[in-house]
């Protein structure tokens, strides 16, 4: 944001953005709960199956509750205010339980189309249990009603128990409670009702008014919030809940805990200008998917609501109610309590009851979309930076690069490519010929990135705003007017995505036939999609702007901006006929928004404090399903000297997104402007991912069809290793790969690294071996980096040097085997296209590697048997000249001297060439030539 840059700030502008204080339902809530926590009248066991009693005004209504093939119904009233709530649990195969709240019968709808937007197939068809696996029974005992649906849950006895007075729900495993509803009493919901009468009544508190800084929001339906406690009984690490810039084990915000924060973390959208490290603030992306973690169990919580939401968390090692609030005595089981409060919309909530990692992102895979395999160049280097001034300077860039050796794939251009920040357009000065230079890129398999921002200039002669204004496109004030807004291009106004007449026009806006100068190599960036608004309340939309439906913008705002990346991905996916998947940056992002492209994590700054942040918050990020993001490498604001940018470098190639981007008031710094030895350690990193993009492509396959995070959290891949549980610098990429990025300055600092399990960790580059459990220290020169691969793995890598993504399409491959403790080794390979669909009907190549008794397999996956034969076949027979020129045997007990390779029949021995120790072995097979789609077996002896 330039304009504020030049008022010289060099920290977040607080007042810019609403505490908890002043956002008046945030305050309501919390005020509430802390009433509640202190006339608690009768203490309850928090982790015992005893019906807890709370101080909650809201119960059962006697006899409302009943169950309907897979829901059960009930009704809560508040004792004062006679006004039904209708609750619906709803049972998923799987035990996943969803929980829906809303008025039986409210003054108005209440907006409930965020199902719609995020979950599969719009949430018309979720995997319900069969109705016959649930039996309801009620109890009473010592005048307490209790409800029990008893089911099976992921390989266990599970139960929902429902209290009526007052009312909590206790998810429980093998009779144990898990996760709890309102057991601390903080649910509280807000029915929509009546205008009270005089002119102010009600505005005071803010629920019929509200005043922050200039901007008056005329909130005409009043309040309509709510909120709910969810508890994680025996759990002490909650994560999730992007974007912050909070350590991965999200810190409490209640309770007193030192070093804890005052306020909720909050998911709102917002461009937060310098934003400032270990803050719960909102960012640019809200996802409202928070896990918890024990040695024991993994469970998970989707809190569907797209409105502004407040988060708070307490660690509770005591077993009293009101000890949200303070430290009680010992004992009981450790619990953290959160406390989830929205400001409109219906309640609806996911529990995901694991107990593995894996088994709690196949229940939300079941419900959400998950990253669809990316086009493979969008796995490579992205050279960015606001702003590339014109074609010769593009193509000075693809020189430099070919000329220092540098593979890469994209060249970003940001605002200043347009015409006046008229998106869809170039300047015609500095671009005369956009389509000449995308294919003088083109030749190398470069791309090209543009960025399309949502503000749309307002301007007569401007086509994309004359259109939209004539349809009637544009989102509107709460008066009707088309809503206008200062963004980059000055005076503008946004297309109402949620119209979906809207939507399609917008997308059809990136048709090669709409967007001049456009080719098929242009790929797209969506900025300021918060939406950014710089002079509108907390830099974005006023909550009473309207969209289609009469929605108001409070009920929507965390979609919109991934409606926008939506249409963009959309738009890409429909150019061509067939269909190529499209590559869209988006920077703002929901629950979904993984199913339209990568997100990155904004406008970070050039210091050490950013490059350390960075690892929690993509692994947040991966932790909540947005798979594909990275951080500005080298950091947005200011100038990073040599030994920064190079370390940022050699963390950055480990972002699942990978992209170097600047201010345009820095300093110009692409690799080769640093000189020497700086060049070089650039060199060899970005080329490190481009020999593993192999593994990183299997990666992202894996995660399309299960959900699992790419860049993982250590706990993820070590769950019963509790010292990891808050561990937020070193991360595991995928399974196999450990990464303990140098984020110090002073390169004789020594860096602490745990090689966790009794597991083998051989060092990526040297092969040295590390056996595990050990803590180790490690003096780092610039030239090194930390990083293992975890014996047992098998990584697929290509090691030949080329300029891009593309060029390596038709290159063979090298096999790394790390050989584990027991012997033995497993991993996967998973090739297609890069580009089309195809996969989506067979036309893939997917293998089971595996190493036991000194042989390596390589065998179909079983997804590979459940293809479609003839594309499969087709495909394979189009890969049949690509082979494995070279298997590496890392870890063998003793060195060996031949390998015998068996493949369709035949059998032929070559020279096995063996160093190393007796007790760490390393063994290179030269030029097996088995082909990649093939079953064969390599045996050493
Ligand atoms: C925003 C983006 C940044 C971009 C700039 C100009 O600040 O976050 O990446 O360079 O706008 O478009």
């Amino acid at each position: 944001m330039a304009l504020l840059l030049a008022q010289a700030v060099d920290a977040v502008k607080r007042e810019d953005f609403k505490t908890c204080e002043q956002s008046a339902f945030c305050l309501r809530h919390r005020q509430f709960a802390e009433g509640i926590a202190e006339t608690a009248q009768q203490p309850g066991l928090v982790g015992s199956d005893q019906p807890l009693r709370s101080a909650s005004p809201y119960s059962v209504v006697p006899g409302s509750v009943r169950l309907d093939r897979h829901t059960l119904l009930a009704l809560v009233e508040h004792k004062d205010d006679g006004v039904p709530l209708k609750f619906e649990l709803t049972f998923l195969a799987g035990g996943t339980v969803r929980v829906r709240a809303q008025e039986e019968a409210p003054l108005a709808p209440r907006f409930d189309d965020t199902q719609r937007h995020t979950l599969r197939d719009e949430g018309s068809a979720l995997p319900y249990a069969s109705p016959e696996s649930l039996q309801l029974s009620s109890t009473t005992a010592n005048g307490a009603v209790v409800h029990t649906v008893n089911f099976t849950g992921e390989a266990a006895a599970s139960s929902v128990r429902i209290t009526e007075q007052p009312w909590s729900l206790t998810y429980l495993r093998n009779d144990k409670p898990v996760v709890q509803l309102n057991s601390k009493g903080f649910f509280k919901f807000e029915h929509l009702r009546k205008r009270p009468d005089g002119d102010d009544a009600g505005s005071a508190d803010g629920e019929w008014e509200e005043t922050f800084r200039t901007w008056t929001d005329s909130k005409p339906r009043g309040p309509e919030s709510f909120g709910l406690d969810i508890s994680f009984v025996g759990f002490e690490h909650v994560y999730g809940i992007p974007e912050h810039t909070s350590p991965l084990s999200l810190k409490p915000t209640r309770g007193g805990d030192k070093g804890g924060y005052d306020q909720p973390y909050r998911l709102y959208n917002l461009d937060v200008f310098e934003y400032e490290i270990d803050n719960p603030m909102a960012l640019y992306g809200s996802i409202p998917l928070m896990l918890a973690h024990s040695a024991e169990a993994t469970v998970g919580v989707l809190w569907l609501n797209a409105a502004e939401t407040w988060v708070d968390v307490a660690h509770e090692k005591s077993s009293f109610i009101g000890s949200f609030f303070r430290r009680g005595s010992a004992g009981g089981e450790p619990t953290v309590s959160t406390h989830w409060i929205s400001e409109s919309g219906v309640l609806d909530v996911f529990l995901f009851p694991g107990p593995s990692v894996a088994d709690t992102y196949r229940q939300y895979a079941a419900i959400v979309e998950q990253t669809p395999l990316p086009r493979d160049f969008a796995l490579g280097y992205h050279q960015s930076r606001w702003n590339y001034l014109d074609e010769a300077d593009v193509l000075t860039i693809n020189d430099k690069m070919h000329e220092h050796d540098i593979p890469y794939d994209v060249v970003w251009l940001d605002i200043e490519h347009t015409d006046g920040k008229r998106y869809f357009t170039w300047d015609g000065a500095k671009f005369p010929n956009p389509v000449a230079m995308q294919e003088r890129l083109g030749r190398d398999g470069h791309r090209v990135v543009t960025v399309v921002d949502p503000h749309v200039k307002r301007d007569t002669s401007y086509s994309v705003w004359s259109e939209a204004n004539e349809r009637g496109f544009f989102a509107r004030t709460k008066d009707g007017s088309s809503l206008q807004g200062w963004c980059w291009p000055g005076d503008s106004s946004w297309v109402d995505l949620f119209n979906p007449d809207a939507a399609a026009w917008f997308s059809e806006l990136y048709h090669l036939d709409r967007y001049n100068g456009s080719t098929r190599n242009l790929f797209i960036w969506n900025d300021m999609n918060e939406p950014a608004i710089f002079n509108g309340p907390e830099i974005t939309m006023d909550k009473d702007a309207l969209h289609d439906g009469g929605w108001e913008h409070r009920d929507v705002h965390n979609l919109y901006g991934m409606l926008y990346h939506k249409a963009a991905a959309d738009g890409l996916r429909t150019r061509e006929s067939p269909s190529l998947r499209p590559f869209v940056l988006s920077r703002s992002y929901f629950a979904g928004s993984q199913r339209y492209g990568a997100v990155w994590t904004g406008d970070n700054t050039a210091d050490w404090e950013h490059l350390r942040a960075s690892v929690p918050m993509v692994l947040s990020n991966n932790v909540a399903g947005m798979h594909f993001v990275g951080a500005d490498v080298g950091g947005f604001f200011g100038n990073p000297d040599a030994t920064l940018l190079t370390r940022w470098y050699q963390l950055g190639i480990w972002y699942p997104f990978f992209r170097a981007h600047a201010h345009i008031d820095t300093k110009r710094r692409e690799p080769w402007l640093l000189g020497e030895p700086y060049l070089t350690h650039i060199r060899e990193a970005v080329r490190e991912r481009y020999r593993l993009l192999p593994y990183w492509y299997t990666l992202f396959r894996e995660a399309s069809l299960t959900g699992m995070p790419i860049a993982r959290p250590m706990w993820m891949e070590f769950p019963a290793e509790k010292g990891l549980f808050a561990e937020d610098r070193a991360f595991m990429v995928g399974p196999a790969i450990m990464v303990v990025p140098v984020t110090d300055s002073d390169a004789m600092l020594p860096v602490d690294v745990v090689f966790p399990q009794q597991e083998n960790w051989y060092d990526l580059h040297t092969h040295e071996l590390y056996v595990g459990p050990a803590r180790r220290q490690f003096s780092v020169g610039l030239a090194d980096t930390l990083v293992f691969a975890r014996g047992g793995s098998i990584v697929p890598t290509r090691e030949r040097h080329r300029r891009s993504t593309a060029l390596m399409r038709r290159d063979p491959f090298t096999l790394y085997v790390y050989v584990g403790r027991a012997g033995t080794a497993a991993g996967k390979l998973y090739v297609d296209d890069g580009e089309s669909y195809g996969y989506a009907s067979g036309a893939f190549i997917e293998r089971d590697l595996s190493f036991a008794n000194a042989t390596l397999v390589s065998r179909p996956s079983a997804r590979t048997a459940a293809g479609a034969a003839a594309a499969q076949a087709s495909f394979a027979a189009s890969m049949s000249g690509i082979r494995v020129e070279r298997v590496v045997v890392v870890g063998l007990r003793n060195p060996l001297t031949q390998a015998t390779v068996r493949e369709g029949g035949e059998e032929r021995t070559i020279d096995l060439h063996c160093g190393g120790s007796q007790v760490d072995a390393e063994c290179v097979v030269r030029d097996p030539a088995v082909r990649i789609g093939g079953d064969w077996e390599i045996a050493l002896a």
